[in-house]
């Protein structure tokens, strides 16, 4: 891995259009450190605005990430309460700055259940932000893939789609990543192998790639790893290779 000093060469890797990132290991490195699980969380925040920085730099055009899902809620009162918090601080904080950058954000997921007030933060966010085109950060928050491809099938009901009507593209237009392109990247932190209804639609041909680093300490060097480990893949979406016999 370059040293923190080092320029990187961002001529040696291919860039990927759209990285998704499951931030996880909070609780972990706070546990490492004798901290409560939430003072991870607060690191993890600060952590962000170091990776959107360098996706940015990068020339990434789309960030996706794992906020919050809809299974998060059965963590403790204490831990739910604290992360909205961190939710509302960033928001107060870094909005003004994450626009000056020229981030549009999205959000991915259900709003209904969230606290009105930072329900209302996150819909001035978005109107603030929309006409933004450096970096798309799709924050899926209060999110789960299952619930949106039910949420999908609702509504193309309700919209009378018809059997023969049905596409792959008309499908994906449903979901809450409506006119963005497929994650062609998935990080997952910490060192857990597992998807946890994050983009399952989405993400059906993206390259995975699973670090054990914890989430805190992912950091532009980690990034730049995963574009060098993702530029070596050769994506072949379920065919053969260019000179496959
Ligand atoms: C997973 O770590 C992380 C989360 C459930 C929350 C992610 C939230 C942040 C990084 C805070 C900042 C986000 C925004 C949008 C401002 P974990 O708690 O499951 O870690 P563990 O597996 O080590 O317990």
């Amino acid at each position: 891995m370059p040293a923190k000093s080092e320029p990187l060469d961002l001529t040696a890797v291919r860039v990927p259009r759209h990285v998704a990132i499951i931030m996880d290991g909070n609780g972990r490195w706070a546990r490492k450190r004798n901290l409560p699980r939430v003072a991870g969380h607060r690191a993890g925040a600060e952590n962000l605005r170091r990776i959107i920085n360098a996706c940015v730099e990068f020339g990434i055009k789309i960030l996706t990430i794992y906020a919050f899902s809809t299974e998060n809620w059965e963590r403790p009162e204490s831990e739910v309460r604290g992360l909205m918090k961190i939710f509302t601080r960033v928001l107060d904080q870094e909005l003004s700055e994450l626009h000056a950058q020229g981030v549009c954000l999205h959000h991915l997921g259900d709003l209904n259940g969230i606290e009105p007030e930072l329900q209302q933060k996150v819909l001035d966010a978005l109107e603030l932000t929309k006409s933004n085109d450096r970096l798309t950060l799709n924050v899926a928050f209060n999110y789960g893939g299952r619930a949106e491809i039910l949420h999908a099938v609702r509504e193309m009901l309700g919209d009378g789609i018809s059997p023969d009507e049905l596409t792959e593209e008309l499908f994906s237009s449903y979901l809450f990543t409506s006119g963005l392109p497929d994650p062609d990247l998935v990080i997952r932190t910490s060192g857990e192998l597992r998807i946890s209804n994050f983009l399952i639609w989405q993400a059906a041909y993206a390259e995975y790639y699973a670090t054990p680093c914890y989430w805190p300490d992912f950091d532009r060097e980690e990034l730049y790893e995963a574009l060098v480990a993702y530029s070596q893949r050769e994506r072949r979406f379920g065919a053969l290779p260019e000179d496959g016999d």
